[in-house]
């Protein structure tokens, strides 16, 4: 995946992707405002991968409301998105403009009624990803990022931490759909070996897209998991990447969009340390399902 270039030579250039840049806002919002009606309101609830893996009438409403919007107005671009897969869709990243979608991050948190969800709109040309749009739907908090043109939350410049010192960080982390003791057991042992290494917490909020702003907004200093996918990763690398942060494989090598894993961090030594301390837990990929 390319680095971001300096703000003042995307600005310079002008952005061929404004257009869709705005369009993903205006859906964004639309789609927090259906979201946060149906918050309280009763759901048919039904599971996927795990019992643990869930999914509503929303998810499925607002997934159909942003690609049969975006397909109207961009008819040559592709799609990947978080319950188009789960009907069987493949998930290949190709050069075409593709949209990847996760309508409502947090899908537990909304099933409960817990109030941390959110939609995530990424979008990639050539295999790169252009920008990120990221809804907190109930705090009402809009994260964005453009390559080379800075990540914000509701206007806000957003500045990832500076912290090294994993003796010093609070680091942030979800659980995954699998819930067999192996992995559970990976899973603990990980967070055991952060704790061991005295990191002053290790949060767990349920929602991956909305840890992974918080980690750009400088609120945490380092994220880790195994198990997340291309949807809830896309828009928050941009945004974690403009807000000054590193997002990369758990190995410590580059970030792979479709390998259901990742490290993030402020700092590139931080990212490093938490790689360090990881065992694999293996989740597949998402180009191969
Ligand atoms: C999930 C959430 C959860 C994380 C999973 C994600 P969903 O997304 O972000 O916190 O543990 O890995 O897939 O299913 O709520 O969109």
């Amino acid at each position: 995946m390319k680095p971001c270039p300096e703000d003042e030579t995307a600005a310079a250039a002008g952005n061929p992707w404004e257009e869709c840049f705005e369009a993903a806002v205006q859906l964004a919002l639309r789609a927090g405002q259906i979201i946060r009606k149906a918050l309280t309101e009763e759901k048919r609830v039904s599971t996927k991968t795990s019992a643990a893996d869930l999914v509503t009438e929303t998810d499925h409403l607002v997934e159909d409301l942003i690609i049969s919007e975006l397909r109207t107005r961009f008819p040559s671009h592709r799609f990947i998105a978080e319950e188009s897969a789960a009907s069987g869709a493949k998930c290949v990243l190709t050069t075409s403009p593709t949209w990847i979608i996760d309508p409502i991050d947090g899908t537990c948190n909304f099933v409960h009624r817990f109030p941390t969800v959110a939609v995530s709109i990424g979008f990639a040309v050539n295999r790169e990803l252009e920008f990120g749009v990221i809804y907190h739907c109930t705090e009402e908090r809009l994260y964005t990022g453009q390559c080379g043109r800075g990540a914000f939350c509701n206007g806000q410049r957003l500045r990832a931490s500076k912290e090294t010192d994993l003796s010093k960080a609070l680091v942030l982390t979800e659980i995954g759909p699998k819930r067999d003791p192996a992995t559970l057991k990976l899973f603990l042992s990980n967070m055991e070996r952060l704790l061991h290494a005295k990191a002053h917490g290790v949060r767990v909020i349920g929602s991956s897209t909305l840890a992974l702003c918080h980690l750009a907004a400088g609120a945490a200093d380092a994220y880790y998991q195994f198990g997340l996918h291309c949807w809830d990763l896309a828009a928050a690398t941009v945004i974690i990447r403009e807000a000054g942060g590193i997002v990369m494989d758990t190995s410590g090598g580059p970030l792979d969009l479709m390998s259901c894993r990742v490290v993030a961090a402020g700092t590139q030594e931080m990212a490093v340390l938490i790689a360090q301390a990881l065992q694999t837990i293996n989740y597949g990929r998402d180009d191969e399902k």
